[in-house]
């Protein structure tokens, strides 16, 4: 069969038979997709007809160490041959392995470690360990989950109906579980409080949680849940009072502060985690896809001793299980991508090259009256696109902009694509160099250039 046959007949099996993402199947065939992945090395992957593309996402921002890591692949064959799998009743040497590195990096007493197999499950776990936290210590009301309006936490059931994505309800899922309650999100350009200073939209953002805490009273809520930069709404980086305004209030008040640091973890801001440029210890940590760059699924929910020592003694252990959670190939995999990251200087590597990346963005925002804003920090660097910078109005539905802007960048090689009618995620592999930004912002360049013409 020829390379063109073969493509077109995989493409149809996937029309008639796979569900993908956030898509139907008569738009993919309209559209002549879905492209069929069969590479990659670095930040390139291939696909079937041979085309390279530059993945600017990283994946959905997961694919941390790059692709085509032969050393991940052959860790987890390793691990494959000699026992694949057997359940959490018992141990494995790289689960073993991979929570005492955990513990080992993450900050304070961050070191009682939840293995999951992606970043929903990671906070569903998180859930469940605060509201029963609060229970094991005689606090039977708190059940209440304070999360933040544009955040995203998950599709699972629970952490499913935790922040909120604009152009996704959830209406289909509806009714959403008892004690959901919203918070602004700090997004000082957008900023929902009215604040005009990054510093008053952190402060007010924040005393707008424990406002919210305190008309529902304290003693019915468990947690907070925040990314400490949010992609959702375009890499939100707060102010640097915000989130020790949260650890504060979560103090004063009993509350559990949980961080997903399911996208920043892993070095994708310039440090191992987010929380690390905050200052701030959060009780409960949740990480995924850079844990392994999505080799494998792997995830993990981490505590602090404090949290963890109401679960110690006979009766009190969280009664919680996942067949797949401690699977020993997925460990494997992600013991080999942290020691990769480091080995290669990659989380110091983003701190340096996310200034080149934000540097250049904003020469960028200076030739396109199309960018309202630039946001973000090291590998996670966001474009608002506006109508008018005035008013920072965004475009009509009608105008289609980011379907059009997705099209050009395809045109270009480049994997990439506008969401929510008006944000650009720039969240390539952290082994991205500035000669590679320089060849993506010169696509996103002309795309722009292309589209502000057509505009007028
Ligand atoms: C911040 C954040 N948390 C949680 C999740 C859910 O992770 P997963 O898709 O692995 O379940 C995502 C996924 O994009 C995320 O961005």
């Amino acid at each position: 069969m020829s390379v063109a046959s073969e493509t077109e007949s995989l493409r149809q099996a996937a029309l008639d038979h796979l569900w993908q993402h956030n898509r139907d199947w008569e738009t993919a065939a309209r559209e002549n997709e879905p492209l069929i992945i069969v590479g990659g090395e670095g930040i390139h992957v291939t696909d079937s007809d041979g085309r390279t593309w530059i993945d600017v996402s990283g994946g959905y921002s997961s694919v941390n160490i790059g692709y085509g890591r032969t050393e991940i692949a052959d860790a987890a064959y390793e691990q494959l041959k000699q026992i694949h799998y057997f359940p959490q009743t018992t141990a494995n040497p790289p689960t073993i392995r991979l929570a005492a590195k955990l513990a080992e990096l993450a900050p304070g007493s961050l070191s009682r470690v939840f293995p999951v197999s992606g970043g929903s499950l990671a906070n569903e776990t998180a859930l469940k360990i605060a509201r029963a936290y609060h229970r094991r210590r005689g606090d039977h009301g708190r059940f209440r989950i304070i999360s933040r309006r544009g955040s995203y936490h998950g599709a699972t059931g629970g952490v499913l109906f935790l922040g909120s994505i604009p152009n996704a309800p959830r209406t289909d899922y509806e009714p959403s579980p008892p004690g959901m309650v919203y918070a602004p999100q700090p997004n000082a350009y957008r900023c929902e409080l009215g604040s005009q200073s990054a510093s008053d939209c952190a402060v007010a953002c924040a005393r707008a949680i424990e406002d919210l805490i305190r008309f529902h009273g304290a003693e019915t809520v468990a947690a907070v849940i925040a990314e400490p930069v949010a992609s959702g709404p375009g890499a939100v980086m707060p102010s640097p009072e915000y989130w020790q305004l949260l650890r504060e209030i979560c103090d004063r008040h009993g509350v559990i502060l949980i961080a997903d640091e399911v996208i920043t973890g892993f070095g994708r801001t310039g440090k191992m985690f987010a929380v690390e440029h905050m200052g701030v210890v959060p009780d409960i940590m949740t990480l995924a896809k850079g844990i392994s760059s999505s080799y494998l699924p792997l995830g993990a929910t981490i505590a602090t001793e404090e949290i963890a020592a109401a679960f110690a003694g006979e009766g009190n252990h969280l009664k919680h299980v996942f067949t797949y959670s401690g699977h020993p190939v997925s460990a494997a995999a992600g013991l080999k991508n942290i020691e990769l990251i480091q080995e290669e200087g990659l989380v110091a590597h983003v701190a340096k090259t996310g200034v080149y990346l934000r540097e250049s963005l904003q020469q960028l925002q200076d030739r396109h009256p199309l960018i309202g804003d630039v946001r973000g920090i090291g590998f996670m660097q966001s474009i608002d696109l506006v109508a008018d910078r005035q008013t920072r109005a965004v475009h009509p539905a009608e105008v289609k902009l980011t379907d059009r802007l997705n099209t050009k960048f395809k045109d270009r090689g480049l994997l990439l694509k506008a969401h929510g009618g008006h944000i650009l995620n720039l969240s390539p592999p952290l082994c991205t160099t500035r000669e590679n930004l320089d060849e993506i912002l010169s696509g996103i360049s002309e795309s722009l250039s292309e589209l502000e013409t057509e505009l007028g």
